[in-house]
């Protein structure tokens, strides 16, 4: 098994009963839970035509089950009624306080699906709507449909085959540059999570591509031929930005002339991007969970409310489930937005990319003239350096480097300073590897405690770490009292 920090683990000869580890989701090969269902999976009955129903839709569908923990894809029979619950005797287990021991019932009929709610606590929702015990509902092929505070979506296809994805020739999508295989999982991944309506995070450091898989993932959904609208919530202006969300009527306030719509308007029957959401101020947070719980919004000034069809992505570079440990974000919030979370791994922990992206940025730098395979020098220094700005930096790089070398060849000359240094700085002055991890540690802590204002249990929260060996650590590095505001 592969793995990275990043938290995306690829298993490339799965057994039966192994799992893929994306993030916080677990992927279950084919065939796991072909016991637990008690039955071969035969090809469902399909009304659409061949035509309709492209290649990579064929095949019976599964269903994904997402909890606070993570997700996980069971494949379907082709009819059958299926148990969904805690119960150890359910058909499919989802693990999760909220959800009852038998919360519901999943009928399969081909692709006519209905889900029953067999008298949980914290019921079935379906489009916004509690259904009432027992009560059935038909749903489609994507839509969300929760259980508690956990979620499940019917997806037209099996999820097994991300290993093969993985291993395939690069995917085009759209402009990236996929290729490593942990980006291409993950965007196997996202061209499967963006046939369901599910709400996803995009987590990855500054730089990372993050916008880029969001575009990717509206490009591929059903949505495409409608808006994909951007709200970026660190530049969110307080006095503006109610009626930049939601819109007003004429007359609502001094100035407004004419009605408008808000940008969550503007998003119907597409994708709104919540752009570092980390950022979303508290009032916000309360205001965008209402409206993706009830899918309607209320202009300033106006009496009644309009209905909006959109599907949330949002994406961050902070631990959002520090931030819900710390308080600073709505943990409700949090589990609506977090339908499944999509992680980017940073650049230092792909370095088989480092060589098509900056090519691939040389080309776009100077379209017309022909490029050729970037000198391996040059190469040697590019996959040394360790990326702090990732792929952005990596952009500007050869952004400068072909400023600087016209039409010439880019050599080791045009490279920032910076880079060929410490590439070129024999082994014996390269700082050993305990004093540069001590660093970077050092350097979480001093942010960790100018974020939480001088809080150790709170920093240590926010780093992951027992409150005792932060203090520790706060001794052995020296940090100073006004660091280490010690707890009322
Ligand atoms: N795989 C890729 N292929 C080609 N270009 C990429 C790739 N990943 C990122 N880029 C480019 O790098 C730049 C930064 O990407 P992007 O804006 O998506 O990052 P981000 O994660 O959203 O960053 P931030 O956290 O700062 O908002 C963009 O110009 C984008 O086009
Ligand atoms: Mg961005």
């Amino acid at each position: 098994m592969t793995c990275s920090n990043s938290g995306l683990c690829l298993d490339r000869n799965l057994g039966r009963g192994r799992s893929v580890e994306i993030g916080p989701l677990w992927i279950f090969p084919s065939g796991v839970c072909g016991d637990v269902l008690g039955e071969e999976n035969t090809p469902p009955e399909d009304n659409t035509t061949p035509d309709e129903r492209p290649e990579r839709n064929a095949g019976p569908p599964s269903v994904l089950l997402v909890d606070e923990d993570g997700a996980s894809v069971h494949p379907l029979p082709a009819r059958g009624t299926l148990t969904i619950g805690r119960g150890e005797g359910c058909d499919l287990k989802v693990e999760h306080a909220s959800v009852s021991r038998t919360h519901a019932v999943l009928e399969v009929d081909g692709r006519r699906l209905t889900i029953r709610d067999a008298g949980s606590v914290n019921g079935v929702r379906l489009r916004g709507r509690r259904l009432d015990p027992n009560e059935a509902q038909v749903f489609g092929v994507g839509e969300v449909v929760e259980l508690g505070r956990a979620s499940m979506v019917v997806i037209a296809q099996r999820l097994s085959t991300l290993a093969e994805a993985a291993a395939a020739k690069p995917l085009d999508v759209g402009g990236a540059v996929v290729a490593h295989p942990s980006m291409r999982a993950l965007y196997a991944l996202v061209e499967r999570v963006a046939m369901s309506d599910i709400n996803a995070l995009v987590l990855g450091e500054t730089g990372v591509g993050k916008e880029l898989l969001v575009e990717a993932l509206h490009r591929g959904s059903r949505r495409a031929s409608q808006p994909l609208v951007r709200l970026n919530c660190a530049a969110l202006s307080p006095t503006l930005v109610e009626s930049e969300l939601f819109g007003y009527e004429k007359g609502a306030f001094t100035g407004a002339l004419s009605a408008r719509a808000g940008l969550l308007e503007a998003a119907h029957g597409g994708t709104l991007f919540l752009d570092e959401v980390g950022d979303l101020p508290a009032a916000l947070q309360a205001k965008i969970l209402r409206v993706i719980e009830d899918r309607q919004v209320l202009r300033v000034g106006a009496q009644r409310t309009r209905e909006v069809d959109v599907r949330f992505v949002a994406a961050t570079h902070r631990d959002l489930r520090a931030e819900v440990q710390l308080g600073t974000f709505r943990r409700d919030l949090y589990y609506r937005l977090n339908g499944i979370v999509l992680a980017i791994p940073p650049l230092r922990e792909r370095v088989a990319e480092v060589r098509p992206l900056a090519e691939h940025f040389l080309a776009k730098a100077r379209p017309g003239v022909r490029g050729g395979p970037l000198d391996p020098a040059v190469v040697a220094v590019l996959e040394a350096h360790d990326w702090p700005g990732n792929v952005r930096e990596l952009r500007n790089v050869i952004g400068r480097a072909v400023i600087l070398a016209g039409d010439g060849p880019i050599t080791l000359a045009e490279l920032p300073e910076e880079l060929r240094l410490r590439a070129s700085r024999p082994p014996s002055d390269a700082p050993k590897l305990r004093d540069e991890m001590g660093a970077i540690e050092r350097r979480r802590i001093e942010d960790a405690l100018a974020r939480t204002n001088g809080n150790q249990t709170h920093a240590a929260v926010l780093l992951g770490m027992p409150r005792r060996t932060l203090v520790a650590r706060l001794k052995q590095y020296g940090l100073g009292r006004s660091q280490r505001r010690e707890e009322p």
